[in-house]
């Protein structure tokens, strides 16, 4: 009786210490960093504080202490040490804006020959994914579309205006990490449905590298009042990516080497990778009809800027929009999206024209059909038998 009292004392110890263990977080560790006040070797001083302070960056994620400590000491890094010879060719880390070195080329980190694959956003959200999943998902507020050691792009998806169930997304934010000063710095752009596509990156540049052959180069394009695009290339990891807007909706595509598409975070969910975790996918079969002759009407009739009439999966999308929604502004979302499609891979299309939302009473129509037939056959095979 006894030994088992104590077993069982010994043993709520040991649970609690492991509770108290695990849920106790684990306390950012930033003071091992610290910094001299010697005049002299400010920069020295600072670059190694960074740098050190950059090293914590995984054990410090989410602490507002951390991250403002390494803002401040950035911005003073950059105020105080850009024009140091020492600092000018060292790049340490994302925010820092130094100079590109122009003696050293950018080499080419991947083959533009080599295999590539095409990942797209848009719309309600729909997602084809790099490994070719099509799936429609509600995905309310941020998520990370892209990421990968170079760049990352994360959408915030709001609800669209008279649907209780639409989402789309609103806001765009691609960023460039800082990769060899003479591929690239950090750099931003970000893009918002209200607001018209900026046509530059945040600190206003639209390029890096040798002007000849930039390493990065963003373009502005509109080819009809409707739509708004901004390619980004990125020449050094061969990769191109698209924001388009139509109306106040947000749309990507991003086409990369086959290599940097299978690099990323297992844990994290990341759109173009894993998909939409099953729980935010949405069968756009189950979808109430409403207002379907309508839907099919609009989106088989439209044509996009490029001649081009829907088909596939962004016919489906279009009609579903059309049900869910009811704004006009979708066709045209899906239309930007496709023309994504024909200039990145149009080998992945299968050129449906009917969608499956017509599919569905043609088979049953069929369905009803082939029963009838076999009811016939038992029929005579009975009379038969029984004759
Ligand atoms: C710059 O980086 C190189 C290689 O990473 C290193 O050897 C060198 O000491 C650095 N220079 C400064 C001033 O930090
Ligand atoms: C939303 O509904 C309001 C009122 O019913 C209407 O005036 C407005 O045009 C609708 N907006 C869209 C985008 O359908
Ligand atoms: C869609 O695009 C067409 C032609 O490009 C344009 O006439 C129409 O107004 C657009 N629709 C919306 C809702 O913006
Ligand atoms: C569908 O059309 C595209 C573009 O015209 C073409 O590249 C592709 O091979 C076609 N797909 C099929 C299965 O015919």
């Amino acid at each position: 009786m006894l030994v088992s009292n104590l077993i069982h004392r010994v043993w709520i110890i040991w649970v609690t210490v492991i509770a108290v263990c695990t849920c106790v977080p684990v306390p950012c560790p930033q003071d091992t960093c610290t910094m001299s006040d010697v005049k002299d070797n400010q920069c020295r001083d600072l670059d190694a504080y960074l740098k050190c302070m950059k090293s914590l960056s995984k054990k410090c994620r989410g602490d507002i202490g951390y991250h403002s400590a390494i803002t401040v000491s950035n911005s003073e890094f950059k105020k105080k040490c850009l024009g140091h010879e020492d600092f000018s060719r060292n790049n340490s880390g994302e925010n820092s804006q130094i100079v590109p070195s122009t003696h050293n080329a950018c080499p080419m980190l991947f083959d533009d020959k080599k295999e590539h694959r095409f990942c797209g956003l848009f719309g309600d959200p729909h997602l084809r994914t790099f490994d070719g999943k099509y799936q429609t998902c509600r995905i309310h507020g941020a998520w990370q579309v892209i990421d990968n050691p170079f760049f990352s792009i994360m959408v915030t998806n709001d609800a669209v205006l008279n649907s209780t169930t639409a989402t789309a997304p609103t806001k765009l934010t691609v960023m460039l990490k800082a990769h060899k000063p003479e591929c690239t710095l950090y750099k931003l752009f970000e893009a918002q449905g209200d607001l018209q596509l900026p046509d530059k990156f945040e600190d206003s540049t639209t390029s890096s590298g040798p002007a000849s052959s930039p390493t990065v180069s963003l373009s502005w394009r509109s080819n009809d009042p409707n739509s708004e695009t901004v390619i980004i290339r990125l020449s050094y990891i061969s990769t191109i990516i698209t924001v388009t807007r139509v109306g106040k909706y947000l749309s990507i595509s991003a086409k990369l080497p086959d290599q940097l598409a299978q690099v990323f975070d297992q844990d994290k969910n990341v759109l173009c990778s894993s998909g939409c975790p099953t729980s935010e996918q949405i069968d756009i079969k189950q979808v109430t009809i409403s207002e379907l002759d309508r839907g099919l009407t609009l989106c088989h009739n439209s044509i996009g800027p490029t001649g081009h009439k829907l088909t596939d999966q962004y016919l489906d999308w279009c009609v579903f929009d059309m049900m869910t929604s009811h704004d006009e502004q979708f066709i045209n979302a899906s239309h930007a999206a496709y023309s994504d499609v024909l200039f990145f891979e149009p080998r992945s299309l299968f050129n449906r024209t009917v969608s499956v939302f017509e599919f569905n009473p043609v088979s049953t129509a069929g369905a009803i059909c082939i029963h009838r037939l076999n009811l016939f056959i038992l029929t005579i095979i009975a009379l038969y038998n029984f004759l």
